[in-house]
């Protein structure tokens, strides 16, 4: 079989790193919407360069009219032999914390590879939030086996700390969790304190978040909450190669949105696995840190040299690739979207 994901995948580490160096500078300045834009210019200009046939079927910008690269975009040159790709993308996940020069701010792609010119491999949850757990695989691995109770989006708290403290061979007042600090997620983070478990509350970035649990050193044992939705998915197509995994069920904000959602024929009640979020084996993910985060270390700027630190893998292999990149900003230009010359740093 050919393995078309494992050609590609270092361009899309290089557009994610290029957009973690084109809006560090915007670190700390207010401008959201400024870093924003820098870091999709900087994914424009990398696929303008390649020759894929990339559809944008998780995008961003939506959320309060922010710049964006936009569900139906396509990246990539196209020419008519080149292989198709579903894209997923935040450019920056966690814009607020750049604007505030806070940590947990990555820059993230995720990739799946379509080896027939129909249908999809990654899904689009209509709605705006969704409820999400994510664990590691440990937890998976005994979820899957059924040597523990399983554990839903229904399941209280409590029993799912129980459950994860007695997986991990941990004490419940050891375990780490993590959630959004958000006035709605304020049951899981009584419930959590309630129980002397340590929880982490992040302004923002939850994609970071979620998939730190599945990761070795992260310090972080579960991620639970209302968040973002286009994250869950991006979250889930890391997770495919680091055998962790996600549960997600669509979370209406208003009475407005849940009746929406229904009129167009969505199942409110569906918990969708990582599975069912990003189908098939054949996709890739990877993110670059801007500031510190559970995932990444941030762009480090020393003197004249930019450090980043980047994370890429694939579902089929699982190969694992921690990349710190070392920059000479004297001399590094990257190609950015509609201009024929490389832009300095
Ligand atoms: P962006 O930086 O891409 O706007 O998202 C940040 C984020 O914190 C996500 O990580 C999270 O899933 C979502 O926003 C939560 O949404 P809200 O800020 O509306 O609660």
């Amino acid at each position: 079989m050919q393995d078309v994901e494992r050609n590609i995948e270092f361009e899309f580490v290089r557009a994610t790193e290029n957009a973690a160096l084109n809006s560090i500078h915007w670190m700390g300045k207010g401008d959201k919407e400024a870093a924003d834009a820098a870091a999709c210019d900087a994914i424009y200009g990398v696929f303008d360069l390649v020759d894929i046939r990339g559809e944008v079927v998780i995008g961003e910008g939506i959320k309060d009219n922010a710049p964006g690269i936009f569900l139906g975009e396509k990246l990539g040159i196209g020419t008519s032999d080149a292989p198709r790709f579903d894209i997923a993308l935040d450019p920056i996940d966690g814009t607020s914390n750049i604007a505030k020069g806070l940590p947990n701010s990555i820059s993230v792609m995720a990739a799946s590879y379509l080896p027939t010119e129909e249908g999809h491999a990654m899904v689009n949850i209509p709605s705006f939030y969704v409820e999400k757990i994510a664990y590691g695989p440990q937890i998976a691995y005994a979820v899957r086996r059924e040597q523990v109770e399983p554990i839903g989006l229904d399941t209280p708290v409590e029993k799912i700390l129980t459950i994860v403290a007695k997986i991990l061979r941990k004490r419940i007042h050891d375990l780490v969790v993590v959630t959004l600090d958000r006035p709605r997620n304020q049951k899981y983070v009584e419930a959590v304190r309630r129980l002397g478990a340590s929880l982490r509350l992040i302004s923002d970035g939850d994609i970071a978040a979620a998939v730190a649990p599945s990761l070795p050193d992260s310090g972080v044992d579960l991620y639970i909450g209302i968040g973002g939705a286009p994250e869950g998915i991006l979250t889930a197509s890391a997770l495919k190669a680091l055998d962790g995994d996600i549960l997600v069920r669509m979370w209406p904000r208003d009475d407005a949105e849940r009746a929406q959602l229904s009129a167009e024929g969505n199942d409110l009640q569906r918990i969708y696995m990582r599975d069912d979020l990003v189908a098939g084996g054949r996709s890739l993910f990877c993110a670059t840190g801007i500031s510190d985060s559970a995932l990444l270390p941030g762009v480090k700027l020393l003197g004249s040299t930019a450090i980043t630190h980047s994370i890429l893998m694939r579902s089929r292999s699982k190969t694992v690739r921690y990349i710190r990149a070392v920059h000479n900003l004297n001399q590094k230009t990257i190609h950015v979207r509609g201009s024929d010359r490389e832009k300095p740093l």
